[in-house]
């Protein structure tokens, strides 16, 4: 019988399973959307039983639309959206709260609190991350210090921590296992990059007990098999495990130090793969574990710009300027610039390089000759000039300017706006043929954890360019836009 490997993507707004057969080629699919909760302004949650019920969906529709069997799945990988909080019963399975979105600003105070007390180079030095509400443990402090109750019940070991990929591991092998994998672990603010464990003076600096805490394992490595499930028969294997930036990493074959990767989703996020080399930044950005396989770990340095896609969305719903998304291209492609006009999406504040929360959008440059079309077209350059600035402090860390960059996410299907990353930034950028590089990232490392494929030789052969764009504006217009979108960052 024909094998295939199952990968959950299972991301902020919906989940998707792919179906993928060893020649890399996508043999079944489907999304599964579930609801946002925003119970208060800058909150953002998500009810884990509605996630669950996704999972279950879209892998079940998956296997419908490519017509193939559960027994016919050699084994499961799993990427997720990462930093979302979640803790449980251990004896029931059951959530005791809702999941605390990665988006969700609620423990801001208590990052100021460590950061008063001086504590955000300790941080720093040993996780590659900043005192930022983003990542999960001051999420899980916030769970803890909000019902006394919960911490009680940690400390008795009555209750497990997890990101979502923890989360599922434990669904789906009937609670037997209670890990994380070493990527979705540096995202906690509680992992040490150098000996990929929990640190006992950070977990204890935000106030978790340590019976809360999974097992950290590698990216791909057989850690349990299905059982008790109604929507896929017991001893599959789950064998392959990243968060989704690193997922498309992988996903995108940036298997080599240098190689680097941007997904345009919600948010656009920008990795480069460093090697083995821990990469610390000077320049804003973030240090993280891009995966650990056959005993070696890679790592990577991040730049995430909270609003990419978003700030299409709010064209859309906000302005009411396009009616689809889709229509920004068109819109944008219709005037030869944007007219002056300057966006900085800062919509949710500014991320990296930046790091500046109480930072807001700002349209500048509005004429009486300004319109919809100009508005459209500062948008895209916008949402690039934001990676040209995260791009520019990668060179910078690593001494060596980034010349190629890979794009994939919903995002990077608008030409305009690839043709203007790449004459803003300078790069030649490459778009694959298959651009859901996440899931497929979670396929390969699961294929190459249960010994579906051999080696990422075979992987890297089969992964293959669709388009490229190459950097085409004068350089003198690119350092005019550059300063213009220099000072406009600085009034954001
Ligand atoms: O760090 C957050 C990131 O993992 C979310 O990705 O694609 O689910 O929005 P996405």
């Amino acid at each position: 019988m024909e094998k295939f490997i199952l990968a959950i993507d299972q991301g902020t707004t919906g989940t998707t399973a792919l179906l993928i057969d060893r020649q890399l080629r996508v043999r079944g699919r489907a999304t599964v959307d579930f609801p946002q909760h925003f119970p208060r302004p800058g909150w953002v949650e998500h009810d884990p039983e509605e996630i669950w019920f996704s999972v279950q969906q879209a892998v079940r529709r998956a296997l419908q639309n490519g017509h193939i069997k559960p027994g016919a799945l050699a084994g499961i990988g799993i990427t997720n959206q990462r930093e979302t909080t979640l803790l449980w019963e251990r004896s029931s399975g059951r959530p005791v709260a809702n999941a605390i979105v990665w988006q969700c600003r609620r423990s801001a105070e208590i990052c100021e609190e460590l950061k008063n007390r001086g504590l955000e180079e300790r941080f720093r030095q040993k996780t590659g991350l900043l005192l930022d509400p983003y990542f999960s443990g001051t999420k899980l402090t916030w769970l803890l210090r909000d019902g006394p109750e919960l911490h009680r019940r940690a400390l008795a070991g009555e209750l497990a921590f997890g990101t979502i990929d923890t989360f599922l591991v434990w669904r789906l092998t009937g609670g037997a296992n209670h890990v994380t994998d070493v990527s979705n672990a540096s995202r906690t603010l509680m992992m040490n990059l150098e000996d990929l464990s929990w640190d006992e003076e950070l977990v204890e600096l935000l106030e978790v007990p340590g019976a809360l805490l999974p097992e950290i394992v590698p990216s791909s490595s057989p850690y349990g098999q299905t059982r008790g499930l109604e929507f896929l028969p017991d001893g599959i294997v789950v064998s392959g495990m990243a968060g989704d930036q690193q997922a498309a990493l992988f996903g995108q074959a940036c298997f080599n130090a240098g190689e680097a990767k941007c997904t345009y989703g919600t948010g656009a996020f920008l990795l480069e793969n460093t090697g083995e080399e821990i990469v610390r930044s000077q320049n804003g950005l973030l240090t993280t574990v891009a995966w650990q396989l056959g005993g070696r770990t890679s790592y990577a340095l991040e730049g995430s710009a909270f609003i990419a896609g978003a700030a299409v969305q709010w064209l859309r719903d906000g302005l009411g300027v396009i009616p689809a998304a889709s229509d920004i291209e068109a819109l944008a492609s219709s005037v030869p610039d944007s007219g002056g006009i300057i966006f900085v999406p800062a919509l949710t504040g500014l991320g990296a390089p930046h790091w500046r929360s109480e930072a807001r959008g700002t349209i500048s440059g509005i004429t009486r000759g300004t319109t919809a079309a100009h508005l459209a077209r500062a948008t895209l350059e916008g949402i690039a000039l934001q990676i040209c600035d995260l791009a520019g402090a990668m060179g910078e860390d690593r001494g060596q300017p980034m010349v190629l960059l890979k794009v994939d996410g919903g995002a990077a299907h608008n030409n305009l706006l690839m043709q203007l990353q790449a004459d803003l930034s300078g790069l030649t950028v490459v778009r694959p043929s298959m651009v859901e590089t996440t899931a497929l990232g979670a396929a390969m490392l699961a294929g190459l954890g249960c010994g579906f494929w051999t080696d990422v030789a075979a992987l890297s052969a089969a992964w293959s360019e669709e388009r490229r764009f190459l950097p085409q504006m004068a350089p003198e217009e690119r350092g005019e836009l550059l300063d213009a979108w220099h000072r406009a960052v600085l009034k954001a």
